[in-house]
Order: structure tokens, then sequence, then C-alpha cells
């Protein structure tokens, strides 16, 4: 993990711990003034967010950085004692599980109801969802027609055998997604639904997104089920192989049309830790978040979409048009995510 501090636009680098090493901040350095960040996003434009709003409230952001189960660790073995007072991650799988850990507290803002849409928190406040992922269809242009695709569930036919790359059933955002298809069919349907999906497997999972949409682009298969921001990056990247990858794929939004209930959308989000310190500076840190200045840097670091309507995209997310959302809260499909391994596992979707 590592540690920093962001003071009045000046990044500070203080440091790397190992993990547990030395949970120090709060006993040492935190200060009234200060709110303390614990974040498994790396970006580097999520820095310029921070030395913003120190200059604009003069609060300081002390940030630790780690994985999510890092963090979650760290925080537990604090206690009463932690100096956390944000978590901040992405998945509403995630989200879900620090909140079952009583680890995050409830808030109740106007700010935040009324600039975040409520299928995008928690419905007591426990988190809330600052950026959106959609989870997508890239397919090989020149072996699939769009015209044959339409839903996550349209997957499961025959057609598709041995044409599908997804990543590992331990992938949160793999629960999230089939926590969403229980929501909607119900256990034994989605049960089938991930035997069939097995069956059109062009190969056992491995690796994570990029490697799926890289796997299509060398012809290993024909479509991948990957967050759309990886495609992003792929398409946007400095190294050419990359953008030659992207360019032999094209992205679907799946269960469109007057019948569909939308593309999977999940979230990155953040919460008040239950033991924060500075209660305060962290809710008024969250409303600077969702406002939009925060909403489009914050975003655009990851080439997610933002939660707040009407806020710039990036000009390849626009180029895509708008789509249509499942409005499925995403404490919901969270929630689900552990029944939805289970059928994984079951389906032998390793
Ligand atoms: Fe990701």
């Amino acid at each position: 993990m590592r540690r920093r501090t962001f003071v009045r636009g000046v990044t500070t680098a203080l440091g790397v711990a190992a993990v547990g090493a030395v949970p120090t901040i709060a006993t040492a350095q935190s200060q009234p003034g200060d709110v303390n960040v614990y974040s498994s996003r790396h970006y580097d434009t999520d820095d310029r967010l921070y030395s913003d709003f120190t200059a604009q409230t003069g609060v300081r952001v002390n940030l630790i950085e780690g994985t999510e189960d890092q963090l979650l660790a760290r925080i537990q073995s604090e206690g009463a004692n932690s100096p956390a007072d944000i978590l901040l991650t992405v998945d509403a799988g995630r989200l879900w599980r620090t909140e079952q850990a009583g680890l995050f507290q409830p808030v109740a803002s106007e700010v935040l109801t009324s600039r975040v849409p409520a299928n995008l928190r928690h419905p007591e406040g426990f988190w809330v969802g600052l950026a959106k992922r959609a989870r997508v269809l890239a397919y090989a242009k020149h072996r699939v027609d769009p015209a044959e695709l339409s839903t996550y569930e349209a997957l499961a036919d025959p057609k598709w055998r041995r044409r599908i790359l997804v990543r590992s059933s331990s992938n949160v955002y793999n629960q999230s997604l089939v926590g969403a298809l229980i929501e909607a069919h119900g256990l034994d349907a989605t049960q089938q639904w991930a035997r069939a999906i097995v069956a059109n497997m062009a190969r056992p999972p491995q690796g994570g997104d990029s490697d799926q949409l890289l796997a299509v682009a060398a012809g290993a298969g024909d479509l991948a089920i990957s967050n759309h921001y990886y495609y992003a990056r792929l398409a946007m990247s400095d190294n050419a192989a990359q953008r030659e990858a992207a360019d032999k794929l094209a992205l679907f939004f799946p269960n469109q049309g007057p019948d569909g209930r939308g593309t999977h959308v999940n979230v990155s989000g953040a919460g008040v830790v239950a033991t924060a310190p500075h209660r305060d500076n962290a809710v008024a840190f969250l409303e600077y978040l969702v406002g939009d200045a925060a909403q489009a840097v914050f975003a655009r670091g990851s080439m997610e979409f933002p939660v707040v309507e009407g806020v710039e995209l990036h000009p390849l997310l626009a180029s895509w048009g708008p789509f249509q959302e499942d409005p499925l809260n995403a404490a919901t499909f969270g929630y689900n995510g552990r029944g939805a391994l289970f059928i994984m596992d079951r389906a032998g979707w390793r």
C-alpha cells in the first residue's frame, strides 16, 4: 500500500508500506482538518481531484492506496481507532461486502440523493456510486454480424458454441452481472444460462477483461464479455499493437430496445467508514465528487461514465451514443453476488 498527502495542490509521496505493516496515519499525523481516504482506484487523474478538493475547502486529503482486500483487512485490524474516513472502491459487489462487514455508516445528504440516481446508491445511504461501468459485448468485426447480437441471455444459444471469451467466475464483475440475471430470471433459469455459457466458451477462463479482448482480436474466440473501459483503454493506448487489436473489435450494448431491461451497469463508489474520525469532511468529500467538474475528471480517469446526468463524456464514450441501462439497484446485484458465484461454480465456470 502507498500513502500520499495532498496539500494545496501539491502531491507529496510519503512512502510505501507493506500490507498491515504500519497503521500510522491518524495517530501520528491526522488533524481535524483532514480527510483520510482509503482507495483501491489507482488513477493519476484522481490525484488532481484530491488536490482541487483541498484547494477549495482547506481540508487535507491523506490517501492510502491498496487492493480492496488489503484496505478492508486494514480497516478491520485498525478497529475503532481506524483513521479511515472514506473507502473508495470499484464494483457494487465489493461495496456490498464492505457494508456487510459493518464498515460503512449511513449518510443522509441532499446533495448525494439529488445528484446520484437512486439505483446507483445504497437505499439507506451506506455508499454512493461515483462512476458507471457497462458490461458489454466486444465482438470481432469481421466474424460477427452485430445483427446476431441482442441480449446476455441470447449468448446461451448453441450458435455461440466455442466462440465466447469471458474471465473467471472468481471475478466480482461477473458475479455482479450474474447477480443481475438472478434478479431478472431466478436461480434455476440463471443456472441453465451459466451452463450454456460454459458450453459456449472458446477456452477455459484465464486473464482479465483486457486479455479477453486481445484474445478475440487474435482469433481465439469471436466475442468477449468485458467492461467497456478496457476496450477504451486499448483503443487509446500508446501501444500500436493494442490499438490495432481494438480496431478489430466493436462494442455491443446488450438488452436494448422496448422489451430489454438495459445493459448491466456497475459502479465505482465510496462510503463513509463507520468509525470515521472526520465524518463531516468525509461527507463533504463525497458531495464534492458528485459535482459537475469532479464527475467529469473522476469518470475520465478510468474512462467510466459519470453518474450525474449532463456531465460531458469523453469523446470516445460519447461516440457510442446513449444506451439504455438496467435500472436494477447496484445494492441488489451486489447482494446476489454470492449466489451468482455458487451458480457459476456449479456450471463449471472456473
Ligand atoms: Fe476493472
